[in-house]
């Protein structure tokens, strides 16, 4: 049986006051029953551990780099996120692949160093506007969780999650309606089945854009949909909260 996870994803956000305010009102909040976790800028990673060390609340980073170490000023590398408690890595999140150019080779090495690491990779994929328009919608992810898949190391087809994104909800309070995410998620799992029978019923599919309090029950109440990647609502407490209590 899935559990259900909600990650949030803080983006470039918050400092170090706001921080501690967001995560005592988490740490203070009945969360339900489901995986919670939050992704703050990396710079902030250490005081978020040290502030959810012990509890239930998981934490991870927003981006690594491909590569272990050596000389690539400003990038942080997966072995240094695992170093500070990290569970998970999001990785080929669409402001990354749109804004700083990554490609899906890119989020395939990413995805790679991150599993290397330890980590969790929550390997984002997702169609922008005119895709979904032109009806491209599955054809994008299949080409964009095919360069994920192919990069699997024949011993470690697990240990992974999606999030179907897409980018014309994110941020932009248009959120896909639960049977638009649903057909998506379930394309997903059905690409899985193709390589593990297993790994298709285990993987946590989230959704992310514009997952608030108000919409979170009817697009987790899908049978494929097994949480949310959450930007915006994940930095109010009580929106985050009623997030996690929908998710379970
Ligand atoms: O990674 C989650 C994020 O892209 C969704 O942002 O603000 O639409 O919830 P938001």
């Amino acid at each position: 049986m899935r559990k259900p996870l909600v990650v949030g994803n803080w983006k470039m956000h918050g400092n170090t006051a706001e921080n501690v305010a967001l995560l005592e009102g988490l740490l203070s909040a009945e969360l339900g029953t489901s995986d919670v976790a939050v992704c703050p800028p990396s710079i902030y990673v250490a005081q978020v551990a040290e502030k959810l060390k012990g509890s239930a609340i998981g934490w991870g980073v927003q981006n690594i780099s491909a590569v272990e170490k050596g000389a690539y000023t400003g990038e942080i590398s997966a072995p240094m996120a695992k170093d500070l408690g990290s569970k998970y890595a999001i990785i080929g999140h669409s402001e990354r692949r749109t804004l700083f150019g990554e490609v899906d080779k890119d989020v395939a090495d990413k995805f790679v160093a991150a599993q290397q690491a330890g980590l969790t990779p929550i390997a984002c994929v997702g169609e922008n506007l005119a895709e979904r328009e032109a009806g491209e919608t599955l054809t994008v992810v299949g080409r964009q969780l095919g360069a994920i898949l192919a990069a699997l190391s024949a011993g470690q087809v697990d240990g992974f999650v999606i999030a179907y994104e897409p980018v014309w909800a994110i941020g932009t309070g248009k959120t896909a309606t639960p049977e638009q995410a649903q057909e998506v998620h379930k394309f997903i799992r059905d690409q899985l089945a193709a390589l593990s029978a297993e790994l298709a019923e285990n993987i946590q599919i989230l959704y992310g854009g514009s997952v608030k309090a108000d919409n979170a029950e009817a697009l987790f109440a899908n049978p494929d949909i097994d949480g949310g990647l959450v930007g915006g609502a994940s930095l109010l407490v009580d929106q985050f909260v009623a997030i996690c209590r929908a998710a379970g």
